[in-house]
């Protein structure tokens, strides 16, 4: 089984692209809605949330977590992946905000705008990731606190998103940015509105390079992804309202595969 998580719909549009690629593999997705957004709170709670939703997917006999949620990456990967591993050695938990600063890395950007969370922005791992690599690529960051909010209340067509965008994406129109990485994985579900507003921009996100990313990490671990099970099973679990839950998902056309998916209330909380 492999667990994907996020603080709220955010992952979903990852999970969306994982499970047209992997269609055999079992997996669950674990939105904190209850809780989200995470974005404005201290690195200390993101990561305490963090790990007791990996825990309990870990519980599930999730054998590899996904944190497809990049302001959980920021806070918490490394200091999961380094403590005592939840749930034993064979556990592993990978994060979507290294591949994604890979590729960005890798392309042959000059500037490079990363639109995230203030606490994304505020950890500097987009930096650090894509500077390892690139050490010249000159790099601005904008946080967008409004956001995530407005986008798990269904909000993407409220002129309050209009005006927001506008506002955040001022500062990259400014310096003439030309790739921008969308350092959020809710920012996909308004990734057309942030292109209409930058036409010419190259837009970098977690659902057009974690699919790949996750193959590649196969092929180079095939003892995990050979003892993960393959029965096509797909799991909803929100530690918020189900309907509701289940409502964004059907309205967002996310439930690709699964026919007739059951959302299940996550008891942690
Ligand atoms: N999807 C999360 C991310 O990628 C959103 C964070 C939040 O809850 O504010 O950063």
């Amino acid at each position: 089984m492999i667990g994907v998580f996020d603080s709220g719909y955010g992952g979903l549009t990852v999970f969306r692209e994982l499970d047209k690629k992997f269609p055999k593999y079992d997996f669950i997705y674990f939105g904190d809605n209850a809780r989200a957004p995470y974005g404005s709170r201290s690195s200390e709670t993101i990561y305490q949330y963090t790990e007791e939703c990996v825990d309990w997917l870990f519980r599930e006999r999730c054998r590899l977590v996904i944190l497809a949620c990049n302001t959980a990456a920021a806070a918490a990967l490394r200091r999961i992946q380094k403590g005592p591993p939840a749930g034993g050695p064979e556990r592993k938990v990978l994060g979507v905000l290294i591949p994604v600063a890979e590729a960005v890395a890798a392309s042959k950007a000059h500037t490079v705008g990363i639109l995230a969370t203030e606490a994304t922005v505020k950890s500097e791992a987009y930096i650090r990731e894509i500077h390892k690599i690139s050490p010249d690529i000159k790099i601005i960051q904008q946080a967008a606190p409004l956001l995530v909010p407005l986008i798990e209340a269904a909000m993407i067509y409220h002129s309050d998103m209009s005006r927001a965008l506008k506002k955040y994406l001022n500062p990259f129109k400014t310096e003439s940015i030309q790739n921008i990485v969308l350092g959020c994985t809710h920012y996909p579900f308004i990734k057309h509105l942030i292109q209409a507003e930058m036409p010419d921009a190259k837009i970098f996100d977690s659902p057009s390079t974690i699919p790949a990313a996750l193959e590649n990490y196969f092929s180079r671990h095939p003892e995990i992804e050979q003892k993960l099970s393959k029965n096509g099973a797909r799991r909803y679990i929100t530690t918020g309202n189900p309907e509701n839950f289940e409502k964004f998902v059907r309205e967002n056309d996310l439930f690709p595969t699964a026919t007739s998916p059951r959302v299940e209330k996550c008891p942690l909380i």
